[in-house]
């Protein structure tokens, strides 16, 4: 369950640890954030974070926020706690990254939000117990389909592989 203290920014003192541990805090604002992001509950830098770090080491505001929209790695948005993604190439989609897609957009009922070419999505479940995202390739085509759970990846997965993963996530909850 999704608490309020779950999508607050960090905290001056969570904020002001990552930075000590970069001595060249202007040189490496790119380690900073990636290491807040990942100390978030919610796997997101919030504008206020931003802002701080802006603050905290000197570097500009602009040429913070242009390095966190620049790599796609950042996300600007609350994140689920598990993410499952499925790999929308050709290779997968031939054997069926589509179908996967849709099973993941009931289960979480959502509905499909597809980039303006036609090849990513991305979308969390309200209670960001799940985000689901797409990727182009992910290199690994004799799999086909292939779909990654957190860092995990699986091979020929059928819907029914999928949605006992799925399940098993449910399971372990925020774990
Ligand atoms: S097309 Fe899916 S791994 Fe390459």
């Amino acid at each position: 369950m999704l608490t309020e203290a779950d999508s607050r920014p960090l905290t001056r003192e969570v904020v002001d640890a990552v930075i000590a541990r970069h001595p060249d805090r202007t040189g490496d604002v790119l380690g900073i954030l990636e290491e807040l992001q990942e100390a978030h509950p919610l796997k997101y830098l919030p504008q206020a974070t931003l802002e701080l770090v802006a603050s905290l080491t000197g570097v500009a505001r602009a040429q913070v926020f242009s390095v966190v929209t620049f790599y796609a790695f950042f996300n600007l948005k609350p994140q689920g706690r598990h993410t499952v993604t499925v790999c929308r190439g050709t290779a997968c989609h031939t054997r069926g990254s589509k179908a996967l897609l849709t099973t993941l957009e009931h289960a979480a009922g959502v509905q499909h939000v597809e980039d303006e070419d036609g090849t990513a999505t991305s979308f969390t479940t309200p209670d960001h117990h799940l985000t689901v995202r797409t990727v182009a390739c992910f290199g690994q085509c004799a799999l086909a389909p292939v779909v990654t759970v957190d860092h995990a990846i699986y091979g020929r997965v059928t819907d029914h592989k999928l949605r006992k993963l799925v399940a098993a996530l449910e399971e372990r909850g925020g774990a």
